[in-house]
């Protein structure tokens, strides 16, 4: 896959889509014909294979089967079967992933259990730009745990891991800009000085390939209704590497983290291995449907994956930079498409109200404060075509000026 260093044409485009081996994974989605949908990023679209199984979930197991279908369907051990199904999505073992709760919560969960691994060092180390959630929730832990906080640019990650670090907190794949750290490298200095590292894969679980043990990774949260496309608040997953389980103690010690949940006893004893991850009663339809969602994954090569992803982002910078001339419109996300994520952020002071432009045409993506309007590139769904349409329309927009109607400026409470 290719792209021409010339002027890119509609028929260059259209022979990138017939040399894509991953063409036929777009079948799976159900996707309006009228939307191109660049947003997989915050929301990932319907995997065809959710509605028969969360409507077999609910008339069946739930409407027929009531409380016996904690055991008689198998949702009791839905966390653990579904992180199994996540781990070599992201290089772990089976035994190293598991699926609860939300990615701030899980977040919460390691970062004091990685404090409590390093007793005599106080210092979390984050980024600043990161999203907010990582940042509240790392402050949250220092507070609580009387350590401090220190969020550093990107830049100075590397210089700023030393011996006082117990912890260094990074998302692999930046929410705004796309930019990607280098895992093995940051872990390598995090561990040549004793420290830990956390790492959200909220943005790079189902983007990319991952290798959290290649890396040597000791922590990974992420979620699941983003590249995973688990539908609506599905639930999240949480990665610990094994050499860590048996002196993992997470703070949030409810009964289904316990060694016997049903024996009802007193006092608390942490089960085995991630079991001891989990907190209450999962959250079953959004496993369920996360579960479905993830048999789109399978047979797929995470490698032509990441190759159509930097093609794709790759497409779009060099026609935003052919098309869009002009209009004032920046770009955000880094051009080496090796540190890049599957998502291209272009800057604009009227970003909100032109992202909503854009929406009220069907080409859905989304817009994050101050000026960020951002693309994210969920491979499987997208055609090359796609991507042209999209800045075709863009380009439209911003010459006609429709962005500049009221009601586009009126901000909703979700952007
Ligand atoms: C990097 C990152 N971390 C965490 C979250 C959200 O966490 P939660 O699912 O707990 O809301 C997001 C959501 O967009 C995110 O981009």
């Amino acid at each position: 896959m290719s792209i021409p260093s010339k002027i890119i044409t509609r028929e260059d485009v259209a022979m990138l889509d017939a040399d894509d081996p991953l063409a036929r994974c777009r079948d799976l989605f159900q996707i309006p014909d009228s939307v191109i949908y660049l947003d997989g990023n915050s929301l990932g679209a319907l995997p065809k294979s959710v509605p028969p199984r969360m409507s077999r979930a609910i008339e069946q197991e739930w409407g027929v089967g009531l409380i016996r279908s904690w055991n008689d369907a198998d949702w009791y051990p839905a966390p653990q079967r579904v992180g199994k199904r996540i781990a070599p999505l992201i290089g772990a073992a089976a035994d190293e992933v598991i699926v609860a709760d939300s990615t701030s919560i899980n977040l919460f969960k390691v970062l004091v259990a990685a404090l409590r691994m390093r007793p005599g060092r106080r210092r979390i180390v984050g980024e600043r730009g990161n999203f907010p959630t990582d940042a509240y929730v790392a402050s949250g832990v220092a507070e609580l745990m009387d350590a401090e906080f220190v969020a550093v640019e990107p830049g100075a990650v590397l210089d700023a891991i030393d011996e006082r670090v117990a912890i260094v907190s990074l998302t692999h794949v930046n929410y705004k800009s796309g930019r990607v750290y280098d895992m093995a490298e940051i872990t390598r200095r995090a561990h040549a000085v004793g420290a830990l590292v956390v790492w959200d894969l909220c943005h790079t679980a189902g983007a990319m390939p991952c290798d959290l043990n290649g890396c040597d990774a000791d922590f990974a949260v992420g979620c699941g209704y983003k590249y995973l496309n688990g539908g609506p608040g599905a639930p999240a997953f949480v990665f610990v590497a094994q050499r860590h389980h048996a002196a993992l103690r997470q703070p949030l010690t409810g009964w289904h983290g316990h060694a016997r949940p049903f024996a009802f006893v007193e006092g608390y004893e942490a089960a085995p291995g991630m079991d001891r991850m989990l907190v209450g009663t999962a959250p079953q339809m959004g496993l369920i449907s996360l579960e479905a969602a993830l048999e789109a994954f399978d047979g797929v090569d995470m490698q032509a994956l990441r190759r159509k992803s930097e093609a794709m982002t790759d497409l779009f910078i060099r026609l935003a930079d052919q098309e869009l001339a002009g209009f004032d419109f920046g770009l955000a996300t880094p051009r080496d498409a090796t540190v890049r994520g599957s998502q291209v952020s272009l800057t604009h002071p009227e970003g909100y109200a032109i992202m909503q432009a854009l929406i009220a045409r069907g080409v859905i993506g989304d817009f994050r404060a101050p000026d960020i309007l951002r693309f994210g590139f969920a491979v499987m769904y997208l055609s090359f075509g796609d991507v042209w349409d999209a800045v075709a329309t863009l380009k439209d927009t911003m010459a006609r000026k429709a962005w500049m109607a009221p009601e586009f400026r009126q901000r909703k409470a979700v952007t």
